[in-house]
């Protein structure tokens, strides 16, 4: 188990000495070491058991910053930090040669993000050097929203977790660049794409794909449980297994089954608000995961607003029958 506290100037020792730390940010804890040091960036892919070619974003206290490790941030971007930072949002821009090789996968352009927590933005305003920072789950896991979370998948390996209670957004950060004079958002996430689109115009979605390794979040299967997991219309879904007597649970947005007992359910959100559903949304898929059912049965949500980026995660959780 790791330590879990609120000492900041622990978490700056142990990240100056080059090692790892949790930490909180507003949409999902980050695994944290020195950007700017490649021994401490490999030991997060060694941590995490990441393939080294998914590169990381920096996470930097203020706008200000930015200009140290980018060569250049196209006007519409900007007007996109200047609206959403602190917050949910990860910007793709050409990077300086400061940054790392082993941050970027060798990429041309570098994520970059100011993350909307007081102790985090605290934290880098006492360190020398921006935070690479992939969320803090085991590859391919469901990401964590509480240092709970964090601690019981990866407390055995890193010594201390900034404890910044639970996550308020719940979703990773939207990720955009630019292609030419295209806007394009690379990973939907908590920031919803019409607040996007409001500031800059209309963008492109690329959609994520296996074979491509300059589209992030691009391993189809994330966000997984190690459960069977099935997304479907729940009516439909429920009356199988209950013909083949098998033990599942239910995820649904809002909607209660009488038949089935309600430990054996779980609503992301009672009056359907999609920012509700989204803070729920992993630590429900981590409790069903631990629960005793064989079986996570789920539906997909309106697909408007946040409803989209969970979706997303949804899908990827999915097990591909
Ligand atoms: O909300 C978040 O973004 C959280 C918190 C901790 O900040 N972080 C996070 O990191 O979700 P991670 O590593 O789990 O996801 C980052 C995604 C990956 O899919 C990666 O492929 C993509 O960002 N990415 C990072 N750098 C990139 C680059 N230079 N070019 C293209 N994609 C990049
Ligand atoms: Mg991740």
């Amino acid at each position: 188990m790791a330590a879990i506290g609120k000492d900041i100037w622990r978490a700056k020792k142990v990240l100056d000495a080059g090692k790892l730390v949790a930490i909180p940010t507003e949409t999902v804890y980050g695994l944290a070491g020195n950007a700017l040091n490649p021994v401490a960036v490999a030991s997060i892919f060694e941590t995490k058991n990441r393939p080294s070619f998914d590169p990381l974003i920096i996470h930097v206290a203020s706008f200000l910053e930015v200009e140290n490790y980018v060569v250049d941030i196209p006007t519409a971007l900007s007007r996109l930090a200047e609206q959403f930072w602190p917050g949910p949002l990860t910007l793709l821009l050409p990077r300086k040669n400061n940054i790392p090789d082993i941050v970027t996968s060798g990429l041309d352009r570098v994520a970059v993000r100011v993350p909307d927590h007081p102790l985090t933005l605290e934290l880098l305003a006492q360190v020398d050097f921006p935070l690479a920072a992939p969320s803090a789950n085991p590859f391919g896991y469901i990401s964590p929203t509480s240092p709970q979370h964090v601690d019981a998948q990866l407390g055995e390996k890193i010594s201390y977790i900034l404890d910044g209670g639970k996550c308020k957004v719940g979703l990773e950060s939207t990720i955009v660049g630019m292609e030419g004079d295209e806007i394009v958002v690379y990973r939907l996430g908590g920031l919803e794409i019409s607040e996007v689109e409001r500031i800059v115009g209309q963008v492109k979605l690329q959609s994520h794909s296996s074979s491509n390794p300059q589209a992030p979040g691009l391993l189809e299967s994330h966000y997984a449980p190690s459960k069977t997991f099935l997304l479907g219309d729940l009516e439909t879904l429920i009356a199988e297994h209950q013909r083949q007597g098998i033990d599942f649970a239910v995820l649904s947005l809002a909607q209660t089954f009488p038949e089935i007992p309600m430990n054996n359910q779980l609503l992301l959100s009672p009056r359907a608000d999609l920012k509700e559903a989204a803070t729920h949304l992993f630590s429900a898929m981590r409790s069903l995961d631990e629960s005793n059912a064989t079986v996570i049965l789920a539906e997909l949500m309106p697909d408007k607003g946040l409803g989209k980026a969970i979706n997303d995660r949804l899908r990827r959780a999915a097990t591909k029958r």
